[in-house]
């Protein structure tokens, strides 16, 4: 699997060209887009390349790896921004968020030109939801109330924690995440408009319309999926 993730990650960095203000998502496919940059940054064959991080943990990751960084108070646009996702059907629509950093994930989506998403063939699904609960963030005042909230909407809640702490995760912003198992989601429109309307629920990981292609790597090679 960890080299169907690397498949994945070097095709798409060869869609980066020097100069480009490049979006770093979060996840350990993405950890393998940040090493191959970084060794085109060292060979001289990338220059004058900026990187905008998802998570505190891609900025770590990057800043180890000498990527040069920027924010968006320097720049309001993305040329190319690479991530993951958790799940992917045939229309693109995605499922984000297993690794906590959705809402930073789609500011970055939402300000990119293009967004490549990378993933091998386990997480490419007929019908979001099969294999995935939608992470949910909210804040930490409210989520007693957003528990029922996704309860009402047929959803099975359950707040994430952190492994060996009985503790809930803090997400970037300091919120909770709640994993909302709602099963297939027969319509991911009307869901994903359902909890943006509700107060108390900063984001959720549902990602629509925002994706350029996907890559994905499958055991007998590497295919891209466009946007029809
Ligand atoms: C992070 O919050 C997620 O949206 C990741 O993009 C997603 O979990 C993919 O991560 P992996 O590449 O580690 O599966």
């Amino acid at each position: 699997m960890e080299n169907l993730k690397q498949k994945a990650a070097e095709e798409a960095v060869k869609y980066i060209e020097s100069g480009m203000v490049v979006g770093l998502g979060t996840g350990s496919t993405v950890y393998y887009a940040l090493l191959k940059i970084s060794e085109l940054i060292k060979a001289g064959k990338l220059v004058n390349i900026v990187g905008i991080p998802s998570s505190g943990k891609t900025e770590k990751l990057a800043t180890e790896l000498e990527i040069p960084l920027t924010d968006f108070m320097k720049h309001k646009s993305i040329d190319i921004t690479i991530d993951g996702a958790d799940e992917v059907d045939k229309y693109l629509n995605l499922i984000k968020g297993g690794g906590g950093a959705l809402l930073r994930e789609k500011v970055l989506a939402q300000a990119s030109k293009r967004l490549i998403i990378i993933v091998d063939e386990s997480k490419v699904s007929s019908k979001l939801g099969e294999k995935w609960a939608v992470p949910v963030e909210v804040i930490k005042f409210a989520y007693p109330l957003e528990m029922e909230f996704i309860k009402s909407l047929a959803g099975k809640p359950q707040l994430r924690m952190y492994e060996n702490l009985n503790e809930p995760v803090l997400t970037d912003e300091g919120n909770y995440i709640i994993d909302a198992n709602f099963g297939v989601i027969k319509n991911p429109f009307e869901l994903a408009a359902k909890l943006e309307n509700r107060a108390g629920i900063v984001e959720h990981g549902i990602f629509i319309n925002l994706t350029s292609e996907v890559i994905v790597a499958y055991k007998d090679g590497v295919k891209k999926i466009k946007k029809k």
